[in-house]
């Protein structure tokens, strides 16, 4: 059996460290081993949004890497959908396997459903409802293309069954990226708040406050178009934490490429780094994430996967989103998220709400470390 699955962007790399590892498990026993192919779309090319997470969660070189960069998402869906289509020529696999929602996860199932490849979706079903987000335009597609649709929670095979997808295409088998987060734990846990600080500071010129072990401090991470790309939104947000929340307790601040280049170009970035408890970083290690998260009183985020990340913790948090395709680990059912949108006043009133909480992780079923294991043998039988 020949497995070739898919990476392209920072998200991708904690869910496809894990079923590497499965099919290594499984290939020291196993009578015919599963050959695996890994490729790299490229979309990530930073070391720090890509190299540093093959490193510190032991993936392996990518055997292949297409090199598609940045571009509009026409530039990059096409692009990676070209070269992709020459990479399914050469190797034949059985299945190709991919994870999330980028654009590579669009690009190469969409490239995979032409050449008749059996495709695989982990963490298919997730559905925000909105397709003003390029993300859910990925997941609509991958998963009406895919053979087999791996869900993290129930909700999500709901949402393909009434989407009309047949059962034998769904398999529920739990959160893939917990098995990256369990595997991880102790080693983020020995690291040093204020060492993490002083290795990622945007720009060590600006003098900011003292943040160490022990403090308390609230975590912010934004990058969707609709937070970063709207100058009016950037600048309402930049101002709600700089005036308020980091007047509070200290903010720190881990900025995605994207939000540096928008915060540059709304004039707002020079003010902020020269603010003394609004810390900003740039982006941020595996664990060093991780161990800011076990100890923040609050995140502030747009990201799926620190929702999924904050609620297991049990770390208080607000999603500066509208809507999520991640409704397990809100409040509402166990979590200890709140969604806000980006109008302040509301985002305002969950914030004083939301830092009276007490850390209570949660994990939604099957979120038990145990997934990778669980996505290889549904592709094995
Ligand atoms: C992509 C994903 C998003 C995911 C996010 C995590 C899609 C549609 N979006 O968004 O779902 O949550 O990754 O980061 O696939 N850039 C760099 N260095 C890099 C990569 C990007 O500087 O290594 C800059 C470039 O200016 C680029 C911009 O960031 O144009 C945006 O990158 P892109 O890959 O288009 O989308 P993300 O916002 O990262």
């Amino acid at each position: 059996m020949k497995i070739l699955s898919v990476v392209g962007a920072r998200p991708n790399f904690m869910k496809i460290a894990p079923f590497i590892r499965a099919i290594g498990r499984h290939n020291v026993s196993a009578e015919v081993p599963v050959e695996h192919v890994l490729v790299h779309t490229g979309q990530h090319y930073d070391d720090r949004m890509s190299m540093a997470f093959f490193n510190d969660l032991g993936i392996p070189p990518a055997d292949i890497n297409l090199e598609v960069g940045s571009g509009t998402h026409a530039e990059q869906v096409g692009n990676t959908m070209i070269a992709f289509e020459k990479v399914l020529l050469e190797y034949r696999p059985d299945w190709v396997v991919v994870v999330g929602d980028v654009n590579a996860t669009l690009a190469c199932s969409v490239t995979a459903a032409k050449e008749g490849v059996r495709c695989c979706h982990i963490e298919a079903g997730l559905r925000s409802g909105d397709l003003g987000m390029p993300e859910e335009i990925n997941r609509l597609v991958t998963d009406r293309l895919s053979t087999l649709l791996l869900t993290p929670d129930e909700s999500s095979s709901e949402n393909l069954r009434r989407e009309g997808t047949e059962e034998k295409r769904i398999r529920f088998v739990g959160n893939i990226m917990i098995d990256t987060l369990d595997a991880n734990m102790e080693r983020a846990a020995a690291l040093d708040i204020s060492d993490i600080i002083s290795r990622n500071i945007f720009d060590s010129s600006s003098g900011q406050a003292a943040v160490g072990e022990g403090d308390d401090y609230a975590l912010m991470t934004l990058h969707r178009p609709s937070n970063v790309d709207d100058p009016a939104a950037l600048r309402s947000i930049a101002a709600f934490v700089r005036d308020e929340v980091s007047r509070h307790i200290p903010l720190l601040w881990s900025l995605h490429p994207r939000t540096v280049k928008m915060l540059r170009d709304a004039g707002l970035l020079g003010g902020l780094a020269r603010h003394r408890r609004l810390i900003l970083l740039s982006p941020l290690a595996y664990h060093d994430m991780l161990k800011l998260n076990m100890h923040a009183r609050i995140m502030l985020t747009d990201s799926g996967g620190l929702q999924e990340e904050c609620c297991v913790l049990g770390t208080p948090f607000l999603t500066l989103r509208p809507n999520t395709e991640r409704p397990v680990t809100l409040t509402e059912y166990g979590g200890t998220g709140v969604l806000t949108g980006n109008d302040i006043a509301v985002v305002r009133e969950a914030y004083r709400k939301v830092l009276d909480f007490k850390r209570k992780p949660f994990r939604p079923p099957l979120w038990d470390g145990n997934t990778a294991a669980r996505c290889l043998e549904a592709i094995l039988s």
